[in-house]
């Protein structure tokens, strides 16, 4: 074999099928933990929605969503890959200077940003370029993809990056990958609930939280704690997320309520390029893994295969200070 992986979320699983369509021999081993964030996370593709000022982070979110539309059309299954754009919406006076400054920054950096007006909000901006995906279809649409393209899988618990099964590794085990590398990676606690309520047109960011359409139903989301690994879903939690509900303009019945752990590094950007040992790591997305995902499958398969990466990764470098 010729590449293993530690991590079978989002980015191990683009990194595998990239690898393999390249020819090479992939196994990926996860463990299967409660609180992955491919699996909790609530789909939203939104390079400038997670902005708050230009940045190479921002640059590599806008290029990563460019490659979308061709990500998804090679998997073969419906994802729920939506560009139908995202609503910001402010009721008070501080969130009307965020827009504000929103609006200047990204129509100076060329994106489209449009004023709208919206029932009970002080000021809406939409952001028509953006989008969201079914992170779960994602997943599993990638995992089926991987099979055909005979990546292996082994669902074990990995203490050693030494247990890995190959000599080519990589590391894409978000939060969990500080328990394999000296990695400033650490989990941040995300809680969201899914209500029994129409569902919006599009995502919709506002009241310190965020509402996003979910097979018909509406996703509320989400909570930012420092809870370590513990990935169980709480009432503060629960209380927090439906006065977001309720700011937003939803109500409806709970049917769910969840937590994952966003991978977060200290400047917020990823990690992503080789350790001084030769390990290959992809990881720190933090609040940008689904979006990040396209792009994060063909920066591994460069380094895999020694070839120039897709973007500069200088400001990405895993040892970074
Ligand atoms: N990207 C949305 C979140 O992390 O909550």
């Amino acid at each position: 074999m010729d590449v293993a992986i530690a991590g079978g979320g989002l980015i191990g699983l683009a990194s595998a099928l990239e690898l393999a369509g390249r020819g090479l021999e992939v196994t990926v081993v996860d463990a299967g933990d409660p609180g992955q964030a491919s699996w909790a996370a609530a789909g939203i593709l939104g390079p400038q929605s997670e902005a708050h000022e230009p940045s190479p982070l921002v640059e590599l979110c806008t290029k990563s969503y460019e490659l979308y539309p061709q990500f998804v059309q090679k998997l073969q299954a419906d994802v729920g890959f939506r560009q139908n754009g995202t609503l910001h919406l402010a009721f008070t006076e501080a969130e009307v200077e965020a827009l504000e400054q929103r609006l200047t920054w990204q129509t100076q950096s060329g994106f489209r940003v449009e004023q709208r007006k919206h029932d009970g909000a002080l000021k809406a901006l939409s952001f028509p370029d953006e989008g969201q995906v079914d992170n779960r279809k994602l997943v599993q649409a990638l995992r089926a993809a991987c099979e055909r393209a005979k990546v292996k899988f082994e669902k074990r618990a990995l203490t050693s990056l030494e247990e890995l099964p190959a000599r080519i590794k990589v590391l894409c085990a978000g939060s969990w990958s500080a328990k394999l590398a000296k990695l400033p990676v650490a989990p941040q606690k995300g809680q969201i609930l899914l209500l029994d309520e129409r569902a919006p047109a599009q995502v919709i960011f506002g009241g310190g939280g965020y509402a996003v359409p979910r097979n018909g139903r509406t996703l509320i989301g989400a909570t930012s704690e420092d809870a370590g690994f513990d990935a169980t879903p709480t009432a503060e939690g629960r209380e927090q997320l439906l006065r977001i509900a309720a700011r937003l303009g939803f109500a409806g019945n709970l049917l769910d309520h969840w937590a994952g752990l966003r991978p977060v590094t200290p400047d917020g950007l990823p990690l992503l390029g080789r350790l001084p040992n030769g390990t290959i790591v992809a990881a720190g997305h933090y609040r940008n893994g689904v979006l990040l995902t396209p792009m994060t499958g063909r920066v591994v398969a460069a380094l895999v295969l020694g070839e120039a990466p897709p973007v500069d990764l200088l400001p990405f470098d895993p040892s970074r200070r």
